[in-house]
């Protein structure tokens, strides 16, 4: 498995372009088994997930190919679909449950693996099975696998979300476009991911209204056609970069960055004392003069602070002056980055769902061991900042939400080198 090594000390000077989004795009790929038509994604991400969101829908019949050295994504499911979503795939990748609404509304039946545990935590799918069975499909959990059914078809409804889970407001959209009458999904999500899966559905024929609001309003249609979307930016990819010239110094313009998508982020590193100014092309971010200060920040659903961004920025604030305080409420285990982080000298204790960061002067280079995507990223971006040198191990999952990092950051200055493995 490969690492990464890290070579900190460096400041960063110049620009780095964000790719589109990863979470959009795996919501905007199983829309095509919604339509017999051509769909066509611009701007997509260059990831792993996206080989394996690829993967399974053309275990399930679809075509898909990417072309433009995957840039862009060319999908059709003319033919009949395969139901059936096999766990040798979904426990990969728990975005997989996002063929259950779409598989339901086309066929009027589906079987999904459950996608099991993940190391953030438990992510269980009751919120997804409670809004479809709203819509009159009946869920059976056997095996393992959700055998899912509508017998005549789903019916609009109301959808009340006990809590704004991203992937059950993008399942119950998809599904509610294609059934028969008014669905009205309460306390939606509203993360710009979904409201760009509306806009791409609205663009195949699907009548949507409150996308980016808590209620999400959809009158079903009988068929849906094809369309060409753009994937929104990558605002998870865009805050990561952001903290690069924050955690180190310099300044780095990020091309297609936009405040709006990461509106609580920016605030947070407004007081940190860091500069962010909005340019023609994207965003600048600069380190002013000095440490930076402590902050307190707490993760929720979008407006909120992202639990995405929750570990890259516990690596900003371990070198803050003063105490930061750092409250998890998504997820109930998104705190493993912490020991790597103590590792390499960080002063953090852990109890429950807040992490208590008492900043230091340095971060000293160590070995460390990334457990999930963005503690991955989080421990490149300590390195970063560290004094020697800072091996990264097991980085696969960081090729599962980064194109080419190495590269990205190394084009600024970054001292950072991929060590392949055996
Ligand atoms: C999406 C993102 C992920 C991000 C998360 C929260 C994708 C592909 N992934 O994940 O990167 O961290 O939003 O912003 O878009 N929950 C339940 N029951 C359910 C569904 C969710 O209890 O049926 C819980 C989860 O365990 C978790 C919380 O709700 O604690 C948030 O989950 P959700 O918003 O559904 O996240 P995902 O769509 O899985």
């Amino acid at each position: 498995m490969d690492s990464i090594l890290v070579k900190g000390g460096a400041e960063l000077h110049g620009e780095i372009p964000i790719a589109g989004a990863k979470n959009a795009c795996l919501t905007l790929m199983p829309a095509t088994l919604l339509t017999e038509e051509p769909l066509t994604l611009m701007n997509a991400p260059r990831l792993s997930d996206i080989k394996t969101m690829t993967m399974l829908l053309q275990s399930l019949g679809a075509e898909v190919q990417s072309l433009q050295s995957g840039r862009v994504i060319a999908m059709s499911s003319l033919g009949p679909v395969k139901t059936r979503a096999e766990y040798d795939i979904v426990r990969k990748m728990r975005a997989s449950n996002l063929v259950l609404g779409p598989l339901l509304a086309r066929e009027g039946h589906a079987v999904v693996s459950l996608p099991g545990g993940c190391a953030i935590g438990a992510r269980p799918m009751d919120i997804h099975i409670h809004a479809l069975e709203a819509l009159g499909a009946e869920i059976e959990l056997k095996d393992g696998y959700l055998h899912a059914k509508a017998h005549g078809g789903l019916k609009g409804a109301r959808v009340p979300l006990r809590f704004a889970s991203v992937g059950a407001t993008e399942n119950t959209l998809m599904a509610a476009t294609l059934a028969k009458g008014t669905t009205v999904i309460e306390n939606a999500a509203r993360e710009p991911e979904i409201v760009d899966l509306a806009a791409c559905l609205s663009k195949m024929g699907a009548q949507i209204e409150g996308a980016g609001t808590s209620t999400i309003t959809i009158q079903g249609v009988d068929r849906l056609g094809g369309a060409t979307h753009p994937v929104v930016t990558d605002r998870i990819e865009l805050g990561t970069y952001m903290l690069a010239p924050a955690i180190c110094g310099g300044e780095v313009e990020c091309i297609g960055g936009r405040i709006d998508l990461l509106v609580s982020f920016c605030e947070k590193l407004d007081e940190a004392g860091i500069s962010i100014t909005e340019t023609d092309r994207g965003l600048k971010v600069a380190r002013k003069n000095g440490r930076i200060n402590a902050v307190d920040v707490k993760t929720a659903p979008f407006p909120g602070f992202p639990t995405d961004l929750q570990a890259q920025m516990m690596a900003l604030l371990c070198t803050a002056s003063g105490t930061s305080h750092l409250e998890e409420t998504i997820f109930e285990n998104r705190f493993m980055h912490a020991p790597e982080l103590m590792r390499m000298g960080a002063n953090i204790e852990v109890h429950g769902g807040t992490a208590t960061v008492a900043g230091v002067e340095q971060l000293k280079g160590a070995p460390v061991m990334a457990t999930d995507l963005r503690a991955s990223v989080s421990l490149i971006l300590a390195g970063l900042a560290a004094r020697g040198e800072t091996l990264v191990n097991r980085v696969y999952h960081l090729d599962r939400g980064y194109e080419h990092v190495e590269e990205k950051l190394g084009a600024v200055g970054a001292r950072i080198e991929r060590v392949a493995g055996s």
